[in-house]
C-alpha cells in the first residue's frame, strides 16, 4: 500500500463549493493535451459513471495534495505517454518483438527517476479511464473483485506505483500485514518483468482460500518498460493456473490499431481464486 495522498477533505466550506472531478482531468486534457482529448471525452462520455468512480476520488486528493497545477501535470503526463506509447508500438511492429534495454537501464531510467516515473504515473491512472481498452478494468476491479471482498478484507497490492487502486480498497478494506490475503492486485505489473512465473506462484501461496486476486496485464502492447512479451489471454491465465489459481472472470480490449498491423495492443484483467 502506498496512501501518500490525503483521503478526506472538509466538507461544507470553500473547498467543497470547488470540489474537483473528473471533468478536471478532462478538461486539463483538452488544454494540454488536445490530440488525445477526442477520445478521451468520448470514452468519458460512454463510461460517466465508471470514470467519475476512479477520477473523483483522485481529483480531490490530487487538488487536497499539490492544488490545481496537477491537473496540467497530470494532462501533460497523459500526453506523453500516449506519444512514447503510439512511438514505442511502431518499433514493435517493425522489429517484430519487443526490444527492451538491459533491466539495469530500466530500473535506472525508469522506475528510479523520478522525472521519468511522476508523469508516467498519472498516466497509468488516467488510462483506466480515458482508453476504451481499460475502462473494463475499472468495472471488473470494483464489481467482480472489491464489491465482492468480505468487509474489512485484508487486501495486498503488489507494485501499487500511483497507489489508487489501493485507496480505493481503502474505502472498503484494510490494508493487511497477514500471510495471506482475501484481496491481491496485481495490476499492469507482469508485463515488466523478466520472469513472470514467482509473481503468479505468490499470487497462488498468498491467497486466502475464499479470497479473490485481481490481475491485469498488456499483451503485444509495446512500452519502453515492457519486457515480457505475452501473445495470448491464455499465457498469463495458464500461468496462474499452474500457480493452483482459477478463473472467475475475464476482460480483454484492444486498442485502436491501423490496418495490416500484425500486433494488436490490448490489455487483460482476470479475478481469480484458489483452486
Ligand atoms: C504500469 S505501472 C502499474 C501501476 C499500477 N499497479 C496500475 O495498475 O496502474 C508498473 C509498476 O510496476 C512496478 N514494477 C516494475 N517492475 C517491478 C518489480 N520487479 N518489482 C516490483 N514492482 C515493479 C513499477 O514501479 C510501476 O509502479
Amino acid at each position: 500500500m502506498c496512501p501518500h495522498m490525503p483521503i478526506d477533505l472538509p466538507i461544507g466550506n470553500e473547498k467543497h463549493r470547488n470540489m474537483k472531478t473528473a471533468e478536471d482531468f478532462l478538461r486539463a486534457i483538452e488544454r494540454r493535451a488536445k490530440l488525445f482529448a477526442p477520445s478521451a471525452t468520448a470514452t468519458f462520455r460512454a463510461n460517466k459513471e465508471l470514470c467519475s468512480w476512479v477520477l473523483d476520488p483522485l481529483a480531490r486528493w490530487a487538488d487536497a495534495a499539490y492544488g490545481e497545477k496537477a491537473f496540467d501535470e497530470a494532462a501533460l503526463g497523459y500526453a506523453k505517454y500516449c506519444l512514447g506509447v503510439a512511438q514505442a508500438q511502431q518499433i514493435y511492429e517493425r522489429a517484430g518483438k519487443y526490444t527492451p534495454e538491459a533491466m539495469p537501464e530500466i530500473v535506472a531510467g525508469v522506475y528510479e527517476d523520478e522525472g521519468y516515473m511522476v508523469p508516467y504515473m498519472w498516466a497509468a491512472i488516467l488510462i483506466y479511464a480515458f482508453w476504451p481498452s481499460m475502462i473494463a478494468h475499472i468495472a471488473l476491479f470494483r464489481d467482480e473483485f472489491l464489491r465482492r471482498l468480505p468487509a474489512n478484507a485484508t487486501v495486498l497490492e503488489l507494485a501499487c506505483g500511483h497507489g489508487v487502486l489501493s485507496l480505493d480498497a481503502l474505502r472498503n478494506a484494510n490494508a493487511g500485514q497477514a500471510t495471506t490475503y482475501q484481496g491481491i492486485i496485481s495490476a499492469m505489473l507482469a508485463e515488466h518483468l523478466p520472469t513472470p512465473k514467482p509473481l503468479f506462484d505468490s499470487l497462488g501461496a498468498q491467497i486466502a482460500p475464499q479470497g479473490r486476486v485481481f490481475f491485469s496485464t498488456a499483451l503485444e502492447s509495446a512500452q519502453r518498460d515492457h519486457v515480457f512479451e505475452f501473445h495470448r489471454e491464455s499465457e498469463p491465465l495458464r500461468m496462474a493456473e499452474d500457480a493452483g489459481l482459477r478463473l472467475l472472470r475475464l476482460v480483454s480490449d484492444a486498442s485502436a490499431t491501423p490496418p495490416h498491423a500484425r500486433f494488436q495492443p490490448r490489455a487483460t484483467a482476470m479475478v481469480l481464486q484458489a483452486r
